[in-house]
């Protein structure tokens, strides 16, 4: 299974590299061989000893140049960054991003040969508009993206999920993944409002091939229970 913490805007480059110490003990001294993936704040990101893959947040698609306040490949290889979040709800939401802007993102970090972990997800209204308008809502989030490149990642987030303590039913999740499925044979993920309590439901749900945790992942100790959960399913 994949289990990916996005830390978000949170953890200094000192603290990251203390989570990420911890959590490479763990990974050593449990045996687990699951896929895990961190995506750090950007400045707090460092060539970290670990067997986790580290990822972008975020990156501008461009090698340098004049772009103020964002960075471009060249600050990602310089730490051996190969995979990237594309798509997160808080980037189309909160900071604007287009569909066209992702949509160039994702074709960018394709030619690279980066992993790609993409976001989809509705927000409230669309949910409450009933399900064709909602799976109109979510087509659209594919469009323009290649769904059949080999290190695309999915993850499935419904906006009003996350960071809200909410999450929808095991049912709901189940059915809309098999959707997604028949969309993209990339794994798919579920993110939003994942906890200690609820992630190993939800990663035994069928067509759910692991987690994006945000707040919970913050503790390492929880992220570290999910990675075990995840563990245990398969074994
Ligand atoms: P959350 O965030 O776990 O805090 O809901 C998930 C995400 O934004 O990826």
């Amino acid at each position: 299974m994949i289990i990916a913490a996005n830390l978000k805007t949170n953890l200094t480059r000192v603290q990251t590299g203390e989570y990420i110490a911890n959590l490479e003990t763990f990974l050593q001294t449990s045996g687990v061989k699951q896929d895990v993936y961190i995506f750090p704040a950007i400045s707090s990101l460092d060539s970290f000893q670990t067997s986790a893959c580290v990822g972008a947040q975020n990156c501008y698609p461009t090698k340098n140049g004049a772009f103020t306040g964002e960075i471009g490949v060249d600050h990602l290889d310089e730490f051996g960054i190969k995979t990237i979040l594309i798509g997160h709800s808080e980037r189309r939401h909160i900071l604007g991003e287009t569909k066209e802007q992702i949509a160039a993102k994702f074709e960018y970090f394709k030619k690279l040969g980066y992993t790609i972990v993409y976001c989809v997800g509705e927000p409230l209204e669309k949910r409450e508009a009933g399900e064709a308008v909602m799976m109109e809502y979510i087509d659209a989030q594919y469009k323009g993206i290649d769904t059949a490149y080999e290190k695309l990642i999915i993850a499935y987030e419904p906006v009003w999920a996350i960071g809200t303590g909410l999450t929808p039913s095991s049912e709901d999740i189940k059915n809309i993944h098999t959707k997604l499925k028949e969309k993209s044979n990339a794994p798919l993920l579920y993110g939003g409002s994942v906890k200690v309590n609820n992630a190993k439901e939800i990663m035994a749900l069928e067509n759910v091939d692991g987690v994006l945790v945000g707040s919970a992942a913050l503790h390492v100790e929880d992220f570290a229970q999910m990675i075990a959960d995840a563990q245990h399913l398969e074994s």
